[in-house]
């Protein structure tokens, strides 16, 4: 999974004219600002001049991007008829989602209507920059919103609503009548997505239940609507591998050609989706003579050693992914 070749050279273009060190060093706040106030809960703006919606683009646009891809991959699983033509993306940055969705995996062929709800005057303008190197008429005239998500806000019901990244920077008070409001505008499907942190995981616990409560159908990525099996001090997530550029690895003074962003999220849909048994929910351990799983099931967590002596079964098992939806022939 790379980045789309016109919002790669859009991105280059925006950060050509900053010599390496002064990236490196606006990410480097950026970063330090994102772990102190996230971890502080202060709830600050992190992201308030042009300077950090270049350093946001460099350091963080991309594993994003990687994240949202992730998810919405699993949703087009679970819900092939659903092709959505609108698409809300709340707490937008530089319109990661809306990009993400475009991939032509995804619903690149059915989008025609993008809204975007932004706080922040320099994001809103990146994005704007940004959108403008795509050759999709439905990026090019997206409609950005200046909107604060902890004040009312007001749009119209979407097909597809997401909210990436951005439940975490809410003052905790807040989110609970956001998550309704997102629920509110959502015709089809909504996805929240989170960093796949313990702290992220809980953020998606709790959304998850809000919204079985008010009778949401939940898509991605759990198999069941039960109680979450996940065990105390454990925590759901997923990983998306990106390419880093040349001016990536610059920035983040990384040796590797990639990054794993982590990554938890939940769907929900208000039609039902395809079921699953199970969905795979670590990196399956290949080993000699038999592959272990850690599969969420509707009967909890369960750790399957498939042996080579059981021949289809083992050859579907060495397929499976993290990630992966399990369904036993
Ligand atoms: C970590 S960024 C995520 C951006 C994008 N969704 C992505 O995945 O790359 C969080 C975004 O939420 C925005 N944000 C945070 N609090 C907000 C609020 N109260 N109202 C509107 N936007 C907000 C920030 O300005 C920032 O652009």
């Amino acid at each position: 999974m790379d980045l789309p070749v016109e919002l790669r050279g859009a991105i280059d273009s925006e950060l050509a004219g900053r010599p390496p060190k002064e990236l490196v060093k606006l990410v480097e706040e950026l970063s330090s600002r994102y772990r102190t106030d996230l971890q502080a809960a202060a709830h600050e703006r992190l992201v308030k001049s042009a300077d950090d919606a270049a350093a946001y683009a460099a350091f963080r646009l991309p594993a994003t991007y990687g994240a949202v891809y992730g998810a919405l991959c699993q949703i087009k699983a679970q819900l092939p008829e659903f092709h959505p033509s609108s698409l809300l993306d709340v707490g937008a940055g530089p319109g990661t989602v809306m990009w993400a969705a475009h991939h032509r995996d995804l619903w690149q062929g059915s989008l025609e209507k993008v809204t975007l709800l932004e706080r922040e005057p320099a994001m809103i303008s990146l994005g704007k920059r940004l959108a403008a190197w795509s050759s999709l008429v439905s990026i090019q005239e997206a409609e950005w919103m200046a909107v604060d998500l902890t004040e009312d806000w007001e749009t119209s019901s979407h097909d597809l609503v997401a909210a990436a990244y951005v439940l975490g920077e809410l003052p905790a008070g807040a989110r609970r009548l956001f998550i309704q409001r997102l629920w509110e505008k959502t015709a089809g499907a909504l996805v929240i997505i989170e960093p796949g942190t313990p702290a992220g995981f809980v953020r998606i616990q709790k959304a998850r239940q809000m919204l079985l409560a008010v009778g949401g159908r939940i898509v991605a990525p759990c198999p069941h609507s039960g109680a979450c099996p996940m065990d105390a001090g454990d925590w759901c997530h997923f990983s998306q591998r990106i390419p880093r550029s040349r001016l990536h690895r610059q920035v983040k003074a990384g040796e590797l050609g990639y990054e794993d962003e982590k990554f938890a999220f939940v769907a929900f849909s208000r039609q039902p989706g395809e079921t699953v048994q199970g969905r795979v929910v670590r990196h399956p351990q290949i080993r000699k003579g038999h592959v272990r799983l850690k599969v969420c099931t509707s009967s909890g967590l369960t750790d399957w050693v498939v042996s080579r002596k059981e021949k289809d079964v083992y050859r579907q098992a060495r397929n499976l992914k993290w990630g992966s939806p399990v369904n036993w022939s």
